[in-house]
Order: structure tokens, then sequence, then C-alpha cells
């Protein structure tokens, strides 16, 4: 038995509604869930929202608003989004709920048992948009912040320490014993130069607003905003000693954007090291979205890609699709809407939506829409035998693929197979087969290999593409308990030519992806792309 895998997302500030930056993260934990879901391992999968601070502080007050009130708005909006985007989490963690204070004051108590916590000021500058202190050096040459570009703001208060600077050492060789701790690769080398650069003890209280779950035994100060944040992933399990904390903690996974790299592998290690807790076994980052170039914000209306929208449009599946298979989990990628159209009908109208009615439509013809056998005498004939390997592998690449926080080299390996089987069906030309009785066992063997590729593209999908996987699966006549079983498990390669099971009966084929012309497509832009994004009309 596997060890139980455990994946979160980052929590979300409710001060803006959900963009395709979130939807992206969210949407690759869910796909990483639910493959190790088909491999059968006891799988959890948390997201949630980050409630607190001064940033929803002022959000919430610029609209008149309470910051909770805020809250519970936004909190909506993202559960509603992820119930568009199909995303199946095992639980939502708000930072505002009890279950989630007591823990951060748990931990904050640990922490100062372990002497790792002293009362100090800081003096100094801070970003809101980041919820970060910079160092006078970090900033731009007029102290603005450098990822928003914004006026940072001079903070002078009395703040409680976190002693990190004690775990300098120790951090180093985890990452040292751990190379798998943070990938990819070049982010690890990043972090580890500024560890190596020095560890300064950090200022982990506020006492000029009051947003935030109180310092245990002190009332003037609320705990910094990232403290409070981290801790979600154990106060989601109930905190330590909780039964889900036992079962899941530590996390196999943190994924989480480039930006907020330093908060999880240097803050979220050293606070659990203090508080004697051990460290998630991996964090992995993923590049930005960028709009024409420019990261999405909210302030700006050209990056703005509502996911929402284009899931109403074209479904929630094409999109997952599109982010998953575009760009490399690790790297930065550029998002256009014709990159999405254009892949959505070479890969998914042609490709995998040919794949299904072509297949379906010789087996109602040749066979009345029974699914015929394999027959053994042909398995290694070829070129049947060439069409099975091209499974075999695709089956085995996928799943080292996904195991390796690889989604797009793994859907990559999956149209491998689907585009090798479009290939067969020309060059064999069932049709031609079909007119010739006595090669009758000749076109049954060739038409399960492709209705079983199909069955296997359509499993292997399902991480990335849940709905459409399920209409495959019913389109080739499984039924619902069959579709689950199917949903709930990886192909499993020993059982090439008689996984699908012979005798089923396939539906007349329906249309997966309908294609899209250019006068949809021009319309679909039309509703997307906001009005003051638009380009001056001539
Ligand atoms: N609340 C903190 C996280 C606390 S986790 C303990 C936060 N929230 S956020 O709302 O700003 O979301 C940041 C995350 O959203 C990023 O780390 C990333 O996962 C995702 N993205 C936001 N914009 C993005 C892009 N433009 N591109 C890709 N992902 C992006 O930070």
């Amino acid at each position: 038995m596997n060890r139980p895998y455990y994946i979160t997302t980052p929590i979300y500030y409710v001060n803006d509604v959900p963009h395709l930056g979130h939807a992206y993260t969210t949407i690759a934990a869910d796909a990483l869930a639910r493959f190790h879901r088909s491999r059968g391992d006891d799988t959890y999968f948390l997201t949630g929202t980050d409630e607190h601070g001064q940033k929803i502080e002022e959000a919430a007050t610029s609209r008149g608003k309470t910051p909770q009130g805020l809250a519970d708005e936004v909190v909506e909006r993202f559960r509603a989004t992820w119930d568009t985007l199909s995303i199946r989490h095992d639980d939502f963690i708000r930072t505002t709920e009890d279950r989630h204070k007591r823990v951060v004051a748990d931990m904050w108590r640990r922490i100062e048992a372990a002497g790792d916590i002293y009362l100090g000021r800081y003096d100094g500058w801070y970003c809101v948009s980041c919820e970060a202190y910079y160092a006078e050096g970090a900033l731009e040459d007029d102290q603005s912040c450098p990822v928003h570009k914004r006026p940072a703001k001079w903070v002078s208060e009395p703040s409680y320490y976190f002693r990190m600077s004690r775990f300098q050492d120790a951090l180093l060789d985890h990452f040292d014993k751990h190379p798998e701790f943070v990938q990819p690769e070049s982010y690890r080398n990043e972090i580890l130069s500024f560890i190596r650069s020095g560890l300064r003890d950090l200022s982990v209280s506020r006492t000029t607003f009051h947003w935030g779950v109180e310092v245990p035994g002190d009332r003037e100060h609320v705990v910094y905003v990232w403290i409070d944040a981290l801790t979600n992933y154990i106060s989601a399990l109930g905190g330590p000693g909780g039964a889900h904390y036992e079962r899941y903690w530590p996390a196999t996974c943190h994924l989480i954007g480039k930006d907020i790299l330093r908060f999880h592998a240097v803050y979220w290690p050293c606070m659990l090291m203090s508080a004697g807790l051990p460290l998630p076994e991996t964090i992995v980052a993923h590049g930005w979205w960028t709009v024409r170039g420019e990261k999405i914000s909210k302030s700006m209306p050209a990056t703005r890609v509502d996911p929402n929208l284009i899931a109403s449009d074209i479904g929630a599946d094409a999109l997952r699709y599109f982010l998953l298979r575009e760009v490399p989990l690790g790297l930065d990628g550029d998002f256009t809407y014709e990159a999405l159209l254009g892949r959505y009908n070479a890969d998914l109208a042609n490709d995998l939506g040919n794949l299904l009615s072509r297949t379906l439509s010789m087996t109602v013809k040749f066979f009345g829409g029974e699914v015929p056998s394999a027959r053994p005498e042909l398995a290694d004939a070829e070129p049947h035998a060439g069409l099975r390997r091209v499974a075999v592998d695709a089956v085995r690449e996928a799943a080292e693929a996904m195991g390796a926080y690889a989604p797009s080299r793994a859907l990559e390996a999956i149209w491998r197979l689907v585009r090798e089987t479009n290939r067969y069906v020309d060059t064999a030309q069932p049709w031609k087969l079909a007119k010739d009785p006595e090669r009758r066992a000749e076109l049954e063997h060739t038409t399960h290999a492709y209705l079983e590729a199909l069955f296997w593209s359509a499993r292997m999908v399902a991480p990335a593409m849940p709905n459409k996987a399920t209409e495959i699966l019913a389109q080739l006549g499984l039924g619902d308990e069959s579709i689950a079983r199917a949903m709930a498990s990886w192909p499993d390669v020993e059982r090439a030519g008689r996984d699908l099971e012979a005798g089923l009966v396939v539906k007349k084929p329906a249309p997966l992806f309908p294609r899209i012309d250019d006068e949809r497509a021009a319309e679909l832009l039309d509703r997307w792309v906001p009005d003051d994004a638009k380009p001056p009309k001539v």
C-alpha cells in the first residue's frame, strides 16, 4: 500500500475574484489528486481561502464592507468557480473558521514554548499587496515593491519575532538530504541561495490593525497573516493529534505559484521545525501565466481572463486540458485565446473527438454496435502488435509523468496513443477489410484494438477532463457503475487485449467537441474579452 497522498493549493486571498491564475493551480492540483485516486492511493485534496490581514481589511474598507462581509461574499465566488471547473476537493478551509484559529494559536504556543518567539519592534517597509516585509535594498528606487510596483509602507510598531535565524543550518541540511523537497530544480537553487545568504528573524505579529488571529496572551497583537495562512495545511486536518492529521500529515505536495515559494520553502519549514512537526515531502512551484506578457492582475483589464466564462461556453474540460497541456508546470506561459481555440480544434475536436466518432461508427456499421473480441491468434501479428506497444508505452509514460508533476508530458504521451490509433485506422482501412469475409477475424481484432485504445485514452485523460472521459465511456456503452470503476482505476497494461469487455453495445457517436469555426470563434472572443481590453475598431 502506498503512503497516503495529500495535496494542497495555496489558500486564495478574498480581495479578488478567482481568475485564470487561481484556476490554473487548482486545476493542476485537482488533476494530480484525481490521478492518485485512480492509482488507488488514499488521497486528500485541500484548497481554501486566506481571509485575514491588512490587505483584506483595506479592500473591505474601500468597498464599505466589513472584512468578514467581504470574505463571506468572495468565498462564494471561489466555491462556485471550483464547481464550474469540476474541482473535486476533499475539504475547503477558511482562515476565519474557529477550527483554523484554534490551530494557529496552538502553533504559536508550540513555537513560543520552544523559546523561538521574543518581543521587539519592527521599523521598516511592508508591502500590503504581498503581505511581506521588505529590506530597503529589495525595493525599487521609488520604494515600491518589485512584484506589485506599488509603494511599500513604512511600518513602525512593536512586534513579536520568530527566531528563524536559528534554523538556517537545519534547513540547509534538510535540503541536502531531500533533493526532492523543492521542485523544479531551478526554483530549488534559487531558494538555496536565498537561505545561504543568511536567514534573519521574522516579524510575526502586527499591532496597527486588528483583522487577524489574536496572539495568545497578548491581545494587542494579531498573528502575521502568513503565519496564520500557512497553518491552514494542518488546521484543516484538525491540527497535531487530529485523526486526519495523523493520517495525512506530512503533506505529499504543496502545489503553489513561484510567487510564494519563499513563504513555503523557508518560513513554513522553519515554523514546523520549531514546533517539532514533520516537514512536507515536496513543494512544487509552477510558473506564471501572463496575458500579453503581463502578469494577471486586477488593475490591468487586458489581463483579466475569466475561467467561468470560458468554461460555460466551451466546457470546463477544454480549459483544463489547455492549461495542463500548453505549458510545462514549472515554466511561465503567455495565455492567448487563439492558442486555446487552436488546441481545442486540433487536439480535442480533430484527434480525440475524431477517434471516438470513427471507432464507434465502425463498430455500429460492422458489428451492429457490439464490441468485438480481440483474437489471441493475432496478438503478436503486425501491425496490430505495434499499436498495442504504443498503448502500453503511453500508459506507462503518462503515469510516470503524472507522478513526476509533469501533466503536460503525460498528455503528450496520451496524445501519441490517440494520434497513432487514428493513423492505424487510416492505414488499415477497415472499410476495405469489412468487404472481405476471409478477413473477418482481422477486422474484429483491429476494431477491438481501436476501441480499447479509446477506452484507455478516456481513463488516462480523466484527471484532466473528468466530464469528457465520462462521456466517452458512456458512448462506449459502459453503465454508470462500470464508468465509476473505470474512472477510479488506471489502465493495467497486463490486461491489454482483454481490458475492454467484448459484447458491450456502443452508442451512436455524438460529437464530443464540436468544431469551432471562425465565425463562432469571433463570437466567443467578443464575449470573453472585456470591452475595455478590446482592440479599438477601425
Ligand atoms: N493567500 C496567499 C497564499 C497563502 S498559502 C498559505 C496568496 N493568495 S493569492 O490569491 O494571491 O494566490 C496566489 C496563488 O494563485 C499563486 O501562488 C498561484 O498559485 C496562483 N496564481 C495567481 N496568479 C497567477 C498567475 N498569473 N499565473 C499562475 N498562477 C497564479 O498568495
